[in-house]
This record gives structure tokens, C-alpha cells and sequence, in this order.
């Protein structure tokens, strides 16, 4: 951000804006790279098929995703206001607005669960740090994250201590510092992946993995690979419950929004799919099973890492930049409630930050016991973990994702959308027909259609 405008000072009018394009795209990549491409999509797609669920998450990114970000950035660039704020701007007087709640919503139960997953991470850096992650063999890699992921207080300690570090960047309200060290760490972060990445092409179990991820059984693509891979295509982006449209009102009146949008999905789709190559030639070579779940790459990881000369060097490096992935993904989502609070609420950041912060962290503490001592807590037979995970990536993301896409291709005014898009006029969008009716047509009535057959509505 512009270290001249002060973000959110609490009613002031003047709000902050990414000072240059580079800013505009690696806090946007910043928000969408992280746990998703990482952790999620490879055990997802490790319980969904492997290559069926590729092709219908590549699908759904560049059909679905790109017009949603569109609309989000219309949003967001065009109110300058958080999303319940531009709601408001844009429909007065009507109940739009609750398609904001929902996503702050979305975006509380995202925090929670998505924390423990960075507090594990905490975990696993302290202990390749500390040398104690060399283990040798597989069951020991998936005894020691078992034992560990169990127990009572660990997990949920290192939580807490993610959520404090992200509280303490969000209070002060300058995210320039961890935004200057991602635009430098997180190239990094993309060499390592190659690296690695090369590592696991190596290995003899190559053939299988590449098999397992990018030849799709087309008789596999069942409703719950669509609504899982649908799911997955907005937690990754970061889209459906208002953090683009956010992160777009502080963007200034020349940020071309239809090819940022083009350029942040295209990049996070590639992470994601190097985190693939990287996993799944190491899970048939070490005889780990693709359908694991939420731990699979936790067990997983580590035996690439160590298989490298200089493993601990290796590990700690990747976890470390693991972390700091996270932390640009959560600082993203914080600031979907914070926004809202400052400018609705007229609180002070701080007090704001506080909020957001405190909520978190008694859900956090539940998901992370989610898998010790209240694993047998379960509700529609989920643990809390699972649960807020699916509700929010599976349900409430799409359908926030529809309802905005509806409204900015039907109910906003016209001109303002085309006006958004080509900037008052002043860029010539060829594309500009075809990113309104993908806005107008195929994003809602896509998402409606996975809906309807996951219900079992449509065959
Ligand atoms: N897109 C992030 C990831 O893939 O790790 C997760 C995320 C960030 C989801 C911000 C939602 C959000 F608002």
C-alpha cells in the first residue's frame, strides 16, 4: 500500500491504495497462493481422482473464477468500500447487502481452520529447524504428524501463535513490510517448487503419480468432484465472499482489472499444479495413500525433503516460506471484516483487528482439538474441521460467488461495469463482451447447475 494514505484510519475518507502495478498483482497472487495450492488441492484432488478432478478444477478457474474476479474488482475498484459497503453503494435501500455477511461469515470459518493448518506448518518448521524431522521411513513420517496432530494442546497452541503474528501485522494496519518481503520471498518460494518439483520427476514412482494427476477418468467426474472441484477453484482464488472486491478498493484508477484478474488466476493455477507434480510421484513412490485427506501432504512432504542432499536446509526453508504464504492469505481475509468494522462500525483498527482476531481464535482452538480429544464431536458426520471447511469452501464461497456475479452482471448499472472494466473509457477491452456474459450467464448459471446436481436435483 501507499505509505502516504493511512488505510482505514477509522472515518477518514482518504483510503490506501497499491502504490504501483506490481503491488496490485502480488497482493492479489499474495491472497490466493498459500495453503490452497499447497495443502488443499493435492488432498483434494488425492480424494477426488486424481485426474477427473484437474480437468473440471482447470475448468472451473478460467470459466468460472476469472469472470467472478471480474466482478468482485468491478465491485470493489468502483464503491472504493468494503463488500457490504459496496452492496449498499451500488443497490440502496435493497437487501443485497447479505451476500456481504455471508462472506464475512465465510471468511471467519476460513480464518479458524485455515490457522491450524498454519500453526502445523509452524510445527514442522521449528522441527526441521531443529533437526527432529529426519525420520527415515514413511510409517514414522505419518506416525509422528498422527501423534502430533492429536495431541491436546500442541496444534492448537501453534494457532494461537499464527493468529497473534497475524494480528500483530494487521493491527498496525501497514502491510507494506510483509507485502515488500512476499514480493521478494515468494519467487522463491516458486523456485523451490521447481526445484522439488524436478526432485519427484525423479523418483521412480514419477510415471504413476503424473498418471494419477493429469489422466482424467471421465467416468469419475461424479457431482462430488464437481462441487468439490468447484469449491476448491474459490478457496484458491480467494473468491465468493468479498476478499478481491476488498482488496480491489484500494486499487487506483488505472489498475486494468480484466487483466489483473486473468494474470492472478493463471499464476495461482500454476502453483497449484506444480504443488501437484511435486506430491504425487512421492506418494506412489512411498506407498502413502492419494486419498489421505487434510494430512496427506503434511505426511508427505517431508519424505520429498528428506530425500534431498541438504534436507533440513531444504525443509525449513519450505516451511518457512509456507508460513509466510499463509500469512498473506490470512492477512487478505482478516481484512474482509476488519474493512467492514472500521467503516460500518466506526471502530478503530485496533479494536477492529482485536475482534476479528478473538473470534478466530476460539474457533481455531475447536478445529485444532477437532482432531484430538473432539474428534468424536461430529456434526452432519464432519468434525468441526471439516465442517467449517466444507460448509465455507463448498458451499458458501460458490453461492457468494453466484450472488455477486448476478448482481454486477444484472442488477448494477450498466455503464458503471463497462466503465470499470475499460476505465472510464480509456482502454480498449476486446474481450469486454464476452468477460459480461460470462459475468451475466455462465458464472451464475454454472454454479447453479453444480449446485443443483449435487442435491441430486440435476442428473
Ligand atoms: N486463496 C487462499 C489459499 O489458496 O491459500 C485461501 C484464502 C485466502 C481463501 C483468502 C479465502 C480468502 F479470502
Amino acid at each position: 500500500m501507499n505509505k502516504d494514505s493511512k488505510p482505514h484510519d477509522g472515518g477518514s475518507t482518504t483510503r490506501a491504495q497499491f502504490a504501483t502495478r506490481l503491488g496490485v498483482i502480488a497482493t492479489t497472487v499474495g491472497s490466493a497462493v498459500g495453503l490452497g495450492n499447497i495443502w488443499r488441492f493435492p488432498y483434494e484432488a488425492g480424494s477426488h481422482g486424481g485426474g477427473a478432478f484437474m480437468l473440471c478444477y482447470v475448468f472451473f478457474i478460467f470459466i468460472i473464477g476469472i469472470p467472478v474476479i471480474c466482478a468482485e474488482f468491478i465491485m470493489g475498484r468502483g464503491t472504493h468500500s468494503n463488500i457490504i459497503g459496496a452492496y449498499r453503494k451500488l443497490a440502496p435501500g435493497k437487501p443485497w447487502y447479505w451476500a456481504g455477511y455471508m462472506g464475512i461469515l465465510a471468511s471467519i470459518l476460513i480464518l479458524s481452520f485455515y490457522s491450524v493448518v498454519a500453526g502445523w506448518t509452524l510445527e514442522y518448521f521449528i522441527q526441521s529447524v531443529s533437526g527432529n524431522l529426519d525420520l527415515g521411513s514413511t510409517a514414522a513420517f505419518h506416525d509422528r504428524f498422527e501423534s502430533f496432530a492429536s495431541s491436546n494442546y500442541r496444534p492448537a497452541l501453534f494457532a494461537l501463535l499464527f493468529l497473534a503474528v497475524n494480528y500483530l501485522i494487521l493491527r498496525r494496519g501497514v502491510t507494506a513490510g510483509i507485502e515488500r518481503m512476499s514480493n521478494i520471498l515468494m519467487p522463491v518460494l516458486f523456485l523451490l517448487l521447481l526445484i522439488f518439483c524436478i526432485n519427484s520427476l525423479m523418483m521412480p514412482g514419477a510415471d504413476e503419480g503424473l498418471r494419477f494427476l493429469f489422466k482424467p477418468d471421465f467416468s469419475a467426474i461424479t457431482p462430488t468432484v464437481l462441487l468439490g472441484a468447484m469449491g476448491q477453484a474459490f478457496f484458491s482464488l480467494s473468491l465468493g465472499l468479498g476478499c478481491m472486491a476488498t482488496y480491489a478498493s484500494y486499487f487506483n484508477h488505472r489498475t486494468q482489472l480484466a487483466r489483473s484478474a486473468t494474470l492472478t488466476a493463471s499464476l495461482d493455477t500454476l502453483v497449484a499444479v506444480l504443488a501437484g507434480v511435486m506430491i504425487f510421484p512421492a506418494v506412489f513412490t512411498f506407498g502413502f495413500s492419494p486419498s489421505a485427506g487434510p494430512t496427506l501432504v503434511f505426511e508427505v512432504l517431508p519424505s520429498i525433503l528428506h530425500s534431498l542432499p541438504g534436507g533440513i536446509v531444504w525443509s525449513s526453508l519450505f516451511f518457512f516460506l509456507l508460513i509466510l504464504a499463509s500469512l498473506t492469505s490470512t492477512i487478505s481475509m482478516s481484512e474482509i471484516s476488519i474493512a467492514f468494522i472500521i467503516e460500518e462500525k466506526k471502530m478503530d483498527r485496533r479494536k477492529a483487528t482485536a475482534l476479528n482476531t478473538c473470534v478466530a481464535m476460539v474457533l481455531a482452538t475447536l478445529c485444532a482439538l477437532s482432531f484430538g480429544c473432539l474428534s468424536g464431536m461430529t456434526i452432519f458426520g464432519m468434525t468441526l474441521f471439516n465442517l467449517f471447511d466444507y460448509l465455507s469452501s463448498n458451499i458458501l464461497l460458490p453461492l457468494g460467488g453466484m450472488v455477486c456475479s448476478f448482481f454486477v452482471g444484472w442488477i448494477a448499472d450498466r455503464a458503471f461495469v463497462r466503465s470499470q472494466l475499460t476505465n472510464g473509457g480509456t482502454l480498449r477491452l476486446r474481450a469486454m463482451r464476452v468477460i459480461i456474459f460470462c459475468i451475466r450467464w455462465i458464472a451464475p448459471v454454472c454454479i447453479a447447475i453444480v449446485f443443483l446436481n449435487s442435491i441430486g436435483f440435476i442428473n
